[in-house]
């Protein structure tokens, strides 16, 4: 757990930081508390809004575009927004892909991407929001951080190479590597389980949404 921990903050290069923003974060905790005020049960759509009084020029948006056929990749999504959420100064929006138009993409500053890989490839829901997004976006979001989520049975090479590439059109900086997460998924009645990602995996995913939101605040990127 702890190599997984490590390895996500160090690719990103700022432990430090985390922690002095930690020790800021509880500070404010009263400021902090309302972002944790989100229903239970299912995951919502997006993270809530702050108290618009709250709202400053310097807050950031963190966009986590997601699809998920069995649930593994729906899991890491919303583990990177817990993480991101416990970050003072950042908005998260964990946004189901099909629902993601151009205006969202150009109002956020940072992205995370998360997807299974089905039949080598991301997606096609993930595939269909670049399809609708990629131009009208193109050239106005440039130089933006991202980082992708992969839940995959047993490969998942394939399909953070395609959101690498597509990213590099949009000319985005990737600030991690991509989290791969294999179920081991091999027969068809394995494929069409639901999935539940272990907590060492979403360890990892939560600690990548926290590095991305704190590198966010910092400008860092
Ligand atoms: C049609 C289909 C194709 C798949 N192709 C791949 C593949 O190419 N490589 C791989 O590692 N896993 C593949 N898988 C397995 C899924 O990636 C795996 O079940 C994953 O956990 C699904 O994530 P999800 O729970 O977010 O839907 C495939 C699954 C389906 C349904």
């Amino acid at each position: 757990m702890h190599a997984a921990l490590t390895e996500v903050a160090v690719q990103i290069g700022f432990v430090a930081v985390l922690v002095q923003r930690r020790a800021v974060g509880r500070l404010i905790k009263g400021r902090a508390q309302l972002w944790h005020d989100a229903p239970m049960g299912h995951p919502p759509d997006h993270a809530p809004d702050r108290a618009p009084n709250l709202v400053s020029a310097a807050d950031k948006t963190l966009l986590i575009v997601y699809h998920s056929m069995t649930g593994g990749a729906h899991q890491m999504a919303q583990a990177a927004c817990d993480g991101a959420q416990g970050e003072p100064g950042v908005r998260v929006r964990l946004r189901h892909a099909s629902d993601v138009a151009p205006d969202e993409v150009l109002a956020a500053d940072g992205y995370i991407f998360a997807t299974p890989e089905n039949l080598a490839a991301i997606s096609g829901q993930l595939k269909d929001f670049f399809d609708r997004c990629y131009y009208p976006v193109l050239d106005r979001i440039s130089g933006r951080p991202y980082a992708s989520l992969i839940c995959a049975g047993s490969d998942g090479s394939n399909a953070a190479r395609q959101i690498a590439r597509i990213a590099m059109g949009w000319r985005l900086k990737p600030v991690a590597e991509p989290l791969i997460m294999c179920t081991h998924a091999q027969t068809p009645e394995a494929i069409a389980a639901p999935k539940q990602i272990d907590e060492e995996s979403l360890t990892a995913c939560r600690a990548l949404g926290e590095a991305l939101a704190a590198g966010l605040v910092l400008g860092v990127f």
